[in-house]
């Protein structure tokens, strides 16, 4: 989904052609720091997370590094790239950590976030529906564990107030289904289509609900059938700004 919606390109950051030092923070499985490897060759990549989920078998110039982004950064050398993508709910304080990333960077250095929040409607088709209580659930759990799925509109203004000048929000759309008329925006609902239907809700939802709201399985199961439904609903006209 971000290959689409990034038009093929793994980021945004005007790097040039030669970056030299780059941290993907909270890598993940270090899919993008390996396609990123990969693209610059000449560049040495450092992937961090608090998992080592990642492969063993990597391209040389990729390193993973077990740490977490909230602790005190202790890299000897300074990046020219920091990215982090997808970490909506990582972060008790983000500004902090963009504090990290400025404190980080060589000179002229770039540093990008890629994420995206909780859906909406822009003509209230939302409203009143379970996918839109489902929202509101998952904002007031989200709340409960102390990371909020509420950051990501405060990210411009947190990097100004980090420190970084020259920045820039590029906001796309992901739709629920294929509601759009936008061709990339279809593609973009039938990939989060594919994703619900692989227990998407689910894997959201159930220690939010269970653990931090106090929901039974039973009563989970049942909303979510409904959340599901609505999401399949192309007069619903829902999606998560990225
Ligand atoms: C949704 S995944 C995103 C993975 C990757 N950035 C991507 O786009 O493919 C979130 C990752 O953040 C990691 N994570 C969460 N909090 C972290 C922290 N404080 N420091 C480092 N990694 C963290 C998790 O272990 C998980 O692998």
């Amino acid at each position: 989904m971000w290959s689409i919606t990034l038009d093929q390109k793994l980021h945004l950051a005007p790097i040039g052609s030669n970056p030299q030092h780059v941290l993907d923070i909270a890598t993940g499985t270090g899919i993008w720091a390996i396609d990123f490897a990969e693209q610059y060759p000449s560049a040495h990549v450092i992937g961090t997370d608090l998992s080592a989920i990642q492969p063993a078998s990597t391209p040389s110039n990729l390193t993973f590094e077990l740490s977490d982004a909230e602790d005190d950064w202790l890299f000897p050398q300074k990046f020219d790239y920091i990215h982090g993508r997808t970490l909506a709910t990582c972060f008790a304080s983000p500004l902090s950590v963009f504090r990290k990333a400025f404190e980080a960077l060589a000179p002229g250095g770039w540093f990008e976030m890629q994420d995206m929040c909780l859906q909406r409607s822009d003509d209230g088709s939302m409203e009143g529906s379970s996918l839109g209580e489902w929202q509101e659930h998952v904002q007031a759990a989200t709340a409960f564990t102390g990371v909020p799925w509420t950051n990501v509109p405060h990210y411009a203004a947190w990097f100004t107030e980090a420190g970084f000048d020259s920045v820039t929000e590029a906001t796309f759309r992901w739709p629920s289904n294929q509601w759009s008329g936008n061709r990339k925006e279809r593609l973009l609902g039938a990939w989060t289509q594919a994703q619900i239907n692989n227990n998407m809700l689910e894997s959201i939802s159930t220690r939010l609900f269970m653990t931090k709201l106090g929901w039974s399985q039973a009563k989970l199961d049942a909303f979510l059938a409904k959340v599901n439904a609505d999401t399949k609903n192309p007069n619903i006209h829902a999606y998560s700004p990225v």
